[in-house]
């Protein structure tokens, strides 16, 4: 049996002491580097998503003029994400509030006779500023959503957050 001679210039050899050579040493480093990038990376998406940037900036949008809009009267206007508001101009003046019902997320509906919002789904009642008066609503505690009227001269605008 002949044995294969071994050509010394095509294996590297291991550095003295056991340690490891320079292609080992920098392929560790490499990888090294790319893990740290990369846990880097996943935690500052983590933060990102524990907390999030709160967009405050807010829009004014006009929406019509208090002299069409009659005392008891509710104006529905659709927000520039899609939602629609009711505007009222109730016993305490201009408000704006969400028509949607915060127990389960039906529509109300403005009753102009009795001056509230009343749900369908489930006999929910809110009266003119959106405190919810009876039904699950009220055992909840929870009223309808209001956004901000701004009033100038009689130019009625909302102040509705900006839409991303
Ligand atoms: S969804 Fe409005 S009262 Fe239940």
């Amino acid at each position: 049996m002949a044995t294969r001679p071994v050509d010394a210039t095509t294996h590297s050899t291991p550095a003295r002491g056991g340690g490891m050579d320079r292609r080992g040493f920098l392929s560790n480093a490499v990888m090294l580097l790319g893990l740290s990038v990369s846990y880097l990376t996943a935690f500052g998406f983590g933060l990102r998503y524990l907390f999030p940037s709160k967009n405050t900036a807010k829009k004014r949008i006009f929406i019509g003029l208090t002299s069409e809009m009659l005392p008891g009267s509710a104006t529905a206007f659709r927000a520039p994400d899609g939602h629609t508001i009711n505007v009222i101009h109730g016993p305490t003046g201009f408000r704006a509030l969400s028509n949607v019902c915060p127990h389960l997320g039906c529509t109300v509906k403005w009753d102009p006779v009795g001056t509230e919002f009343v749900c369908p789904c489930h006999d929910g009642h809110f009266d003119a500023d959106g405190v919810a008066t009876a039904g699950p609503p009220a055992d909840m505690g929870a009223n309808l959503p209001t956004f901000e009227v701004f009033i100038e001269g009689d130019l009625v605008f909302l102040d509705l957050p900006e839409v991303a």
